[in-house]
């Protein structure tokens, strides 16, 4: 199929290479024309694994031009979207986007369908989308159809969850729209749930919202074990044989960050209250979240004054496996560190180049010259940190690095 993607980010990267590789004709549009160039020369401009292997395997054509994506069958919308603290919601890419679009579909000869892949609250791809794409002047139904098509890949193993979903999730506008993007996805060995648009903005935000509170839960549960002696590791194993309950999303530490979890938590707070409900349950989780890296820094506190003193942090992507260092705990932690007075050095294998243009002010070192500092925390759980000698030092350890209990101080955050 011929298939154009708005957006060359973590998303639209990712899918667009994985549809190359799948026989498809793909576009890659965007307004970066560094990042475009990056991929042009078979360079992915993010760190995921096995990507820049794809890129080279693949045709993909990149342009900043809207004009190029005017043969697609299917054009993808995955460019950004945000949220601020109090849970306004940016749709200013997806709104210029879908303008841009609505500007090829009024001189398109032919059906095509645009298919929403970026997370937006229920009711948006219909009263947003839908009518700036109207304004071309073609009708939904007759002259393009409308999906929405979330995506639910894990950075660090985009590429493997993108050709192995768990399901597909098509949100049709009318089933000629939705019966584009079965072809597409029919060949993929997944269960595919085909429903309205609404229901499938909800079931996008209410998965992560989900997974953000089987993380909170278990975050909350080795809190309580961590004063009661309890291991919270051993609680999750025990718990995780119960196949209503199954394992994942229970490993307890500093709490989930990037760039979906807490943004989808607070677009669901503000489309419930939007609509004059309180979403008590959601709204703890997001603020029990922002709150657990702080208890991290109470428990460092515990062993060092903060002023004055050299702390090391091993770790600033939000997880291991990439370089993106969106909503990290990383952040709330140098935060904290800096407001207390502390000289921070960092080490990080992959996001060091993203986390300095937040934090140009502190230090970025090798692993061996953080073990050097007074106090080392570990803020990801990169495999690497399971090999160094943390002997004689003073650790506060978010993550569960097994290695690190070898230290003079160890301080688990929930264990
Ligand atoms: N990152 C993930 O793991 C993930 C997973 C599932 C869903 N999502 C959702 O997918 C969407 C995209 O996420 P992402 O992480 O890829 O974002 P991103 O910020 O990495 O990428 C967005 C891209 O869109 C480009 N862009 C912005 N405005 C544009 C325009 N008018 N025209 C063309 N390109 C434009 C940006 O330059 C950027 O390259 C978000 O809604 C996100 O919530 C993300």
């Amino acid at each position: 199929m011929r298939i154009s993607i708005i957006g060359a980010g973590y998303v639209g990267l990712v899918i667009g290479a994985c549809f190359a590789k799948l026989g498809n004709e793909v576009v890659l549009i965007d307004v970066d024309e560094e990042k475009l160039e990056a991929i042009h020369n078979k360079a992915s401009p993010i760190y995921e694994e096995g990507l820049d292997e794809l890129l080279s395997q693949v045709h993909i054509e990149v342009s900043t031009d809207y004009q190029k994506i005017l043969p697609s069958d299917i054009i993808f919308i995955c460019v950004g979207t945000s949220s601020d603290e109090s849970g306004s919601i940016f749709l200013e890419q997806i709104t210029e986007a879908t303008k841009q679009i609505a500007e090829v579909v009024k001189t398109r000869e032919g059906y095509c369908v645009v298919a929403v892949k970026s997370t937006v609250a229920p009711g948006t791809t219909e009263e947003l989308v839908i009518p700036l794409l109207e304004t071309s002047g073609r009708k939904v139904g007759d002259d393009f159809g409308v999906c929405m098509c979330p995506e639910f890949l894990r950075e660090g193993k985009a590429i493997y969850d993108f050709m192995h979903p768990a399901r597909v999730i098509i949100g049709e506008y009318d089933s000629k729209s939705g019966d584009m993007l079965y072809k597409l996805y029919q060949s993929f060995n997944a269960p595919i749930l085909r429903t309205n648009l609404r229901t499938t903005e909800m079931i996008k935000l209410a998965s992560n919202a989900f997974l953000a509170t089987r993380i909170t839960f278990i975050n909350e549960i080795g809190n309580i074990c961590k004063q009661l002696g309890i291991d919270v590791y051993e609680v999750a194993k025990g718990m995780g044989l119960d196949d209503r309950i199954g394992s994942g999303y229970l490993n307890a530490g500093l709490g989930f960050g990037g760039s979906c979890l807490p943004k989808d938590l607070k677009m669901l707070i503000s489309g419930a209250t939007e609509v004059g409900y309180k979403p008590t349950i959601i709204e703890e989780i997001s603020s029990f979240n922002d709150a657990q890296p702080l208890r991290f820094i109470e428990l460092l506190k515990k062993h060092i004054s903060l002023k004055g003193a050299v702390i090391g942090l091993l770790g600033l992507a939000f997880k291991p496996g990439t370089d993106d260092v969106r909503d990290s705990g990383a952040i709330k932690i140098v935060e904290a560190l800096l407001q207390g007075g502390a000289i921070v050095k960092a080490y990080d294998p992959m996001a060091v180049k993203n986390f300095s243009k937040l934090f140009p002010q502190i230090e970025y070192v090798t692993k061996e010259e953080v073990l050097d500092s007074d106090a080392i925390l570990i803020v990801t759980e990169w495999e690497e940190f399971n090999k160094l000698d943390y002997k004689g030092k003073v650790v506060v350890d978010g993550r569960r690095i097994v290695k690190a209990r070898e230290a003079r101080i160890y301080e688990g955050i929930c264990w």
